[in-house]
């Protein structure tokens, strides 16, 4: 492996570049036993540039291997968000009958010589299992030039419609497009400008199928779609999704078109989209760990922005409403290093339950039961005198909330210190969290993973010690179970 530099900030089981600046996922595709991982990268440095994809590789979602920068800027642009399918049946023709993997991706002309098309969408490609690839002859393949944003194409083939289909961002609305081959595209439709949120330009969309875990026969089609976040408002960047159905090329929502959902209601998970092709037809997302907000201002020393866990989605009923849900895949338990394990333990105003465990690298898991009146509780992390985030369900307001105003290091970005809040969805089951924490990161999952919620966070370097605490009412600690993680990167 390589020798990384030595960083206070890097994550040690999220995948983050090697060294300078990364946003958006980009160009995940599953082939050959290996997830592909491509990402909006600038390699000279350590804020936004001239966008490249990087690269990187794994077997397992945990270990990652860097890989040489997979695609440059050229005479059309910068290389901006994209996706990558396998070619099965060679219907590009790149490959002389042979699957290989195509990527389709957004050409922006910001640089001095580039021709003039503002955004639009071309092809590269890999005949050697994504480790070199070739730009496409007949670049670009799709142009809107009356459409100044015009971006972040992903791309799936569509069985039932026997064709391959684009969706991308136009602004303030999702474009669809069909192809026989991936180099001549024709329009189908479009959805969402009067739907869903509309603070802030539409970017990284991407859509799919699920079905409804207990419901057999029922399927939903998810189409996730993040926005940039106006500067006037609180949360900044984040990602919604809406459900419905697809046909004719197209999305159609099944919902009024006030329904606003979001996928992860932290500040910190955007442009989060699916891997193709993932085997066994797991639908697994990966974000970016950061918002535009601040992203360009956090702490860093050798590189800047990492990625989530990777996660499996999944659709449950609950209270006669269809929703997702979201946790960490199974391969993460593979990080396990240590376990401990407690039942029928009390927290309660004032005495918080102390176990005595610390770990920089931690996946925390905790039920309890209110003893009495359902009152506010949940996780203290904390690193130092004065420094701690507090993870919490506050049951009277039914809301699981962040509280990271003292954190560590917050006074970057006047928006980073803050405690937020999202609505717990309505249910009988006794409150639980899960919480996976790995240095500059908390991901916090409810009851069986819907709400999510991802925060960044900087602390002094060192381990978290775990606390639980109860505000107003005790609480019966049903289990708590605490695990070190193993790092997977070489430091
Ligand atoms: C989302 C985004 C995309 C664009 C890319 C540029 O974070 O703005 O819309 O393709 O980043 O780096």
């Amino acid at each position: 492996s390589f020798l990384q530099p030595a960083d206070p900030w890097r994550p040690q089981y999220h995948y983050s570049p090697w060294a300078n600046w990364m946003n958006d996922p980009n160009g995940m595709v599953y082939f050959n036993g290996e997830y592909h991982l491509m990402y909006q990268y600038f390699p000279g440095g350590q804020t936004w540039g001239p966008m490249h994809w990087g690269h990187a590789v794994s077997r397992d979602l945990m270990h990652w291997e860097h890989r040489p920068v997979a695609l440059y800027p050229d005479e059309f642009g910068m290389i901006f968000s994209g996706s990558a399918v396998v070619d099965w049946r060679d219907s590009s023709g790149f490959f002389g009958g042979k699957p290989g993997l195509v990527a389709v991706f957004t050409h922006h002309a910001a640089l001095p010589d580039t021709r003039e098309v503002r955004q639009s969408q071309s092809l590269a490609y890999s005949a050697d299992g994504g480790r070199t690839w070739v730009k496409h002859k007949g670049n670009p393949v799709l142009t809107e030039p009356s459409l100044p944003d015009f971006r972040d194409p992903k791309v799936f083939w569509h069985g039932p419609e026997n064709r391959w289909i684009m969706l991308l961002a136009a602004g303030d609305h999702i474009r669809f497009y069909a192809s026989p081959n991936l180099r001549e595209w024709t329009y189908t439709g479009e959805f969402g400008r009067r739907e869903g949120s509309h603070q802030g330009v539409w970017e990284c969309p991407d859509v799919f199928p699920l079905p409804v875990e207990g419901q057999p026969g029922e399927t939903r089609w998810v189409l996730l779609v993040s926005i940039g976040g106006a500067p006037e408002d609180e949360e900044g960047s984040r990602t919604q999704y809406f459900l419905g159905t697809f046909r004719d090329g197209c999305f159609h929502g099944g919902e009024p078109a006030e329904t606003v959902r979001w996928l992860d209601a932290g500040r910190d998970h955007y442009a989060g989209v699916t891997w193709s092709d993932a085997p066994d037809n797991r639908r697994i997302l990966l974000g970016w760990m950061s918002n535009w907000k601040y992203a360009a201002v956090t702490p860093a020393a050798s590189f800047r922005g990492a990625m989530t866990l990777p996660r499996e989605l999944s659709l449950y009923a609950s209270g006669g409403e269809v929703r997702l849900r979201q946790l960490p895949v199974a391969e993460a338990a593979g990080l396990r290093e240590e376990t401990a394990t407690w039942h029928r333990v009390q927290a309660s105003p004032g005495t918080p339950f102390r176990p005595g465990f610390e770990a920089a690298l931690l996946e925390l898991s905790l039920e309890w039961d209110w003893a009495g009146e359902p009152g506010e509780a949940g996780v203290r992390l904390w690193t130092r005198d004065g420094q701690e985030t507090r993870i919490g369900i506050d049951a009277q307001a039914g809301m699981l909330y962040i509280d990271r105003t003292v954190s560590g290091e917050t006074g970057f970005h006047p928006a980073f210190p803050c405690r937020h809040e999202t609505p717990l969805p309505p249910s009988a089951s006794r409150p639980k969290l899960r919480i996976w924490a790995d240095r500059i990161s908390v991901e916090v999952f409810a009851g069986d993973g819907d709400p999510a919620m991802t925060d960044l966070i900087f602390p002094a370097p060192g381990p978290y010690w775990v606390e639980i605490y109860a505000v107003h009412t005790p609480v019966n600690i049903h289990t708590l179970e605490l695990h070190r993680l193993r790092s997977t990167v070489a430091d």
